[in-house]
Formats: C-alpha cells, sequence, structure tokens
C-alpha cells in the first residue's frame, strides 16, 4: 500500500511514495487470531485498512474464502464487507458524537439491509448486551461514555453483521491498563462464542501475548519477524524483535529482583518516503554490517512456524559472524555479486508456513 507524495503548487505532480505498507504476507486462519505489532508509523493501520478494503491495496492480493478482494469490482465487495469488519484505534474519533449509540451500532444493519426495520431495535439491544453495555442506554450519546465503553460501542458495530474477520486495530491503547484487560478479555470471548478470526493490531508485544497464539512483528511497512507465540517470545531471532521484547516488562524478573537488560534503539524511525536500502531496519541495527545495505533480507522459514528476514538470524548474543543469506542469494559476505553462486528460487514468500525450511545449523533450505 502506496500512497502517492505530491508537490506543492498549482500542478501538483507525484513526486514519490509513501510506502507505507510493503510486501507483507501472512495467513488468517478461520476462527484464530494474529498479533501484529510494530512501533507507531510502521504501516499497522494502514495494512489493516487495507485488509478490510477501506483502502484500495496498490499492488497485492488478499484472499478471502477463494476471492481477491484487492481486485473485485465494488459490486462484488458490497456482501464481502459484511465478512470482514474493524474496530478502530481511536474509540474517541470513531464513533460520530452527534448520533445516539443505537443509531451507531444499527449504521451496518441498515446498509446491509440485514434485519427488518422494525426488529432494528431489538438487535442494537442483544449487541449492547452481548459487549456489557446496558441494552437501554441505546438512546445516549458517545460522550455519555468512558473510553472502555465507548470501545464496547465500536466492537457493538463491529459484530452488527455477523463477521468472519475482525480487523483490531490497537483496540486497546487508548484506555487505561485497568480497563484493556476487560476488552481484551470480552474480544477473547467474542472470538470464541462466535469464531470469528481476529488481526489483532497493538504497538507492544505485551498487549498480544494472550490472545495470539501467532505474532507478526512489522517495521517500516515490511515483516521482519513471525511465528507461533514460543517462537517470538522465548526464540526471537530478529534484533528488532529483541528489542521491543527487551521493553516488555517481566513481572517474574520484578518479583526476584533481577533485571532484563533494555535494549535501547538509537536513532528515529527512517521515512517510509526514502526507506534505507538493503534492510530497513540498518540504520537502527546494532549488528549490520555491509550486506545490510546492499540486500534486502528475505523472509525465511527457519522453523516449522517461525520465519524470519534477518542476514544474521540469531538468539540474541548468539548473531552468527557471517550472514547466513549469502549462500540463497548468491553474494559475498560483503554483498557483492558472487560469480560462482548459484542463488537460490526457493525465496518467494508465501502466506503461512511450508512444509520445508531453512536449516541455520547446515545454511540450506531443506526440512531441518
Ligand atoms: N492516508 C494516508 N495518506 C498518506 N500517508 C499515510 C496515510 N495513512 C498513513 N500514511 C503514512 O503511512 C505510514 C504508516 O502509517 P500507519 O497509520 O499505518 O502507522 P501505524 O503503524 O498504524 O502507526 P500508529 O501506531 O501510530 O497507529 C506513516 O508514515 C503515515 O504517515
Ligand atoms: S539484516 Fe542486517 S540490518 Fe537488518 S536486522 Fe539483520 S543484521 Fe540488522
Ligand atoms: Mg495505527
Amino acid at each position: 500500500m502506496y500512497f502517492p507524495v505530491r508537490s506543492t503548487g498549482i500542478i501538483r505532480r507525484k513526486v514519490g511514495d509513501i510506502q507505507a505498507v510493503d510486501g507483507i504476507s501472512l495467513a488468517l486462519p478461520k476462527g484464530g487470531s494474529v498479533g501484529l505489532v510494530g512501533e507507531s508509523g510502521c504501516g499497522k493501520s494502514t495494512a489493516g485498512r487495507a485488509i478490510t478494503r477501506l483502502y484500495q491495496p496498490t499492488a497485492g492480493s488478499i484472499e478471502f474464502e477463494g476471492r481477491d478482494l484487492a481486485t473485485i469490482s465494488n459490486r462484488e465487495l458490497k456482501p464481502l464487507r459484511r465478512e470482514v469488519q474493524m474496530i478502530f484505534q481511536d474509540p474517541y474519533s470513531s464513533l460520530n458524537p452527534r448520533h445516539t449509540v443505537g443509531s451507531i451500532v444499527a449504521a451496518p444493519l441498515r446498509i446491509h439491509n440485514v434485519v427488518p426495520k422494525n426488529q432494528t431495535l431489538k438487535r442494537v439491544q442483544e449487541l449492547l448486551e452481548v459487549v456489557g453495555l446496558n441494552p437501554e442506554h441505546y438512546n445516549r450519546y458517545p460522550n455519555e461514555f468512558s473510553g472502555g465503553q465507548r470501545q464496547r460501542i465500536g466492537i457493538a458495530r463491529a459484530l452488527a453483521l455477523q463477521p468472519k474477520v475482525i480487523v483490531a486495530d490497537e483496540p486497546v491503547s487508548a484506555l487505561d491498563v485497568s480497563i484493556q484487560a476487560q476488552v481484551i478479555n470480552l474480544l477473547q470471548d467474542l472470538q470464541r462464542e462466535f469464531d470469528i478470526a481476529f488481526l489483532f493490531i497493538a504497538h507492544d508485544l505485551a498487549v498480544v501475548r494472550h490472545f495470539c497464539p501467532e505474532i507478526a512483528v512489522m517495521y517500516l511497512g515490511k515483516i521482519v519477524e513471525i511465528g507461533d507465540r514460543d517462537s517470538i517470545y522465548n526464540n526471537a531471532h530478529h534484533p528488532y524483535t529483541q528489542a521491543l521484547l527487551s521493553a516488555v516488562p517481566d513481572v517474574k524478573q520484578a518479583i526476584t529482583g533481577g533485571r532484563r537488560e533494555r535494549i535501547q534503539l538509537t536513532g528515529d524511525v527512517p521515512s517510509p518516503i526514502d526507506p534505507p536500502s538493503g534492510c530497513r531496519f540498518r540504520t537502527r541495527c546494532p549488528i549490520a554490517q555491509e550486506i545490510c545495505s546492499r540486500h534486502e533480507p528475505p523472509l525465511l522459514q527457519i522453523g516449522r512456524r517461525h520465519k524470519v528476514a534477518c542476514h544474521f538470524p540469531g538468539r540474541l548474543g548468539e548473531h552468527p559472524h557471517a550472514p547466513l543469506t549469502a549462500g540463497l542469494l548468491g553474494v559475498d559476505a560483503e554483498g557483492r555479486p558472487d560469480p560462482g553462486a548459484s542463488p537460490s528460487s526457493d525465496l518467494v514468500e508465501q502466506p503461512g508456513y511450508a512444509d520445508t525450511w531453512f536449516d541455520l545449523d547446515k545454511k540450506s533450505i531443506g526440512r531441518a
């Protein structure tokens, strides 16, 4: 998903692209949940908005039950919109202050004409009850509710059409910590009860830990690491994931008095208009080498359910000295073309996980 950058003046020519989301690839299982985590501005909301087709993606495909949502016509898209809903990041700005809660929750029902008019109120009250709000409050306005309650209204709106997929864009980050857990528990209950698949967006790894059995970590428009919970929390191989993890408070350690070393990332996130060459993380990466500026690391599957995009994947403190990807890319250790090498054609990044993967010890693709 690129956004055009235009010059100022009368003729606003396109002068570049904001590469907000650039070639991410993930699979959301039916009724399952995947977490999408990364710093502010890395493209999480843009990814969510493209997947729910609030944006028309500039390239790529969004496969849903055998159809490609990215390219189908608006007429074909309309019924599918019911199936893929979004909960928005900010419960304060995502609800129209001039509409009553009843009319906000009823809007999708009206637009898609799914319940007869005389039953709309009953359905709205059911939905309010499902999300833990008083069904009699349907004629109140959003400003009469707290942040947590407003987010529940947004959740009721997303549930109205009984979707199969919900993209929850930082549904709790605007809420007090004490309220966060309640809303997460509510989402978890709803997911189980209605068998909804969730793409759960968050900016830190602590929030998605209990909700998502699978987590993707994004940096500057790309997925840098994706894997099951255990691979990400206990066996992260990307320096960025390791830095994010070091920022997650560890209750056990706090009790025993130990302190986990915090990895401080220096410098700002670069602009997505002119991202660094090669690996986009290299300007802040503590272990970057020459090859990192020359070649983008492929997102390699390194375990049964674990993929990482780094030339030097390894546990914290155990990153290899020589790039593991050089042979695959057909380059030498500095990233210069190696005439004797044969680049691998197995680098095409597919969503989900394959049966074979890159063996970190053997430095070659094959079943580990
Ligand atoms: N409609 C738009 N037009 C132009 N640029 C946009 C648009 N939406 C997002 N961007 C840019 O795309 C990049 C990614 O933004 P996005 O909102 O997806 O980040 P995010 O990861 O959701 O951040 P946050 O955690 O702050 O919500 C940013 O550089 C942003 O400025
Ligand atoms: S590819 Fe290089 S710059 Fe990128 S994360 Fe790995 S070591 Fe760091
Ligand atoms: Mg966002």
